[in-house]
């Protein structure tokens, strides 16, 4: 999209970007993004009534309180927040049929507590599915705490996760069975309108959110299970080392981490041992 009042990002603006971006998430933005960037950053310099991509660059290079909030919007045009409900089904299913028995087992004796991290949980329909499986396997055996933490490096995605109001393509793989289980559906507001999900309050309170780099250790707690799916993609061997690492700190022994499809440990050094393709175990 060419938009007459901006001149188009140089491949030496889209360079800084791409360098800053690396040093805050350890993205690795190819080259291959440069029309989608600054689509994204367009957006930025009209809010900002900025006349070019460097302005722009030079603003967020400040070190002052303007900049860092602006670093905020930044990292929300830059990152992708594709994600829906039961997103491959089967991790859902080892969650119920393999994590879930081995945390009851490991924990008879002691206090019930299963902790899951959803850590690039994106727009919240990763959490809540980790809720609503979680929920079923659980909730009708008394004493059980069950905490999910859901994180994401993007603030604005964060937010509206926090409000658990979903479109048709959220549910889009879900039948109208589980529809009505898990959501309170809201009827379009106007004919043209869409209709609504909500998830139900039950799930819903047990998802908290926090931001969170996953360049950066997780210092709040241990897990059973972490969900770090479609997000390693983005990362050089370099990052995801680090990530991985920080993810291996943050879990139990025992515990597992899920990953996405396309994603594995290969090529790089970890102590987790492979279980099956995206799924390793501390
Ligand atoms: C494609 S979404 C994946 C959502 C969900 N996990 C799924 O598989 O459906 C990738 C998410 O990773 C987040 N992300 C990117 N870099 C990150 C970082 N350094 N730390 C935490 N989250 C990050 C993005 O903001 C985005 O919401």
């Amino acid at each position: 999209m060419v938009d007459p009042n901006y001149a188009p990002i140089t491949t030496g603006e889209f360079q800084l970007f791409a360098k800053l971006i690396y040093k805050i998430a350890g993205i690795h933005l190819r080259d291959s993004k440069i029309a989608l960037v600054s689509n994204r950053l367009r957006k930025r310099l009209k809010a900002l009534d900025l006349g070019s991509y460097r302005e722009y660059y030079d603003y967020i290079s400040k070190n002052d309180s303007k900049a860092q909030s602006e670093i905020m919007h930044f990292i929300d045009a830059i990152t992708t927040n594709e994600t829906y409900f039961f997103r491959h089904e089967t991790d859902f299913d080892f969650l119920r049929t393999t994590v879930i028995p081995e945390v009851e087992k490991r924990q008879l004796a002691r206090n019930k507590n299963i902790k899951i991290w959803s850590s690039a949980s994106s727009t919240g329909e990763e959490p809540y599915s980790i809720a609503m499986t979680v929920a079923e396997a659980l909730d009708e055996i008394p004493g059980w705490n069950i905490q999910i933490l859901a994180s994401d490096i993007n603030t604005t995605v964060l937010s509206n996760a926090e409000k658990a109001v979903y479109g048709p393509y959220a549910v889009s793989r879900l039948n109208n069975y589980a529809i009505n289980k898990y959501f309170d559906r809201q009827k379009p507001a106007t004919p043209a309108g869409e209709e609504k999900y909500l998830v139900k309050p039950h799930y819903k309170k047990m998802v908290k959110f926090k931001r969170h780099n996953l360049k950066e250790s997780m210092n709040v707690m241990k897990f059973d299970c972490i969900f770090c799916r479609n997000v390693l993609i983005y990362f050089d061997n370099e990052s995801k080392t680090q990530v991985i690492q920080n993810l291996y700190n943050a879990l139990n022994d025992g515990g597992y981490l899920i990953l996405g499809h396309a994603e594995s440990l290969m090529r790089i050094k970890s102590n987790f041992k492979y279980v099956r393709p995206s799924i390793y175990k501390r």
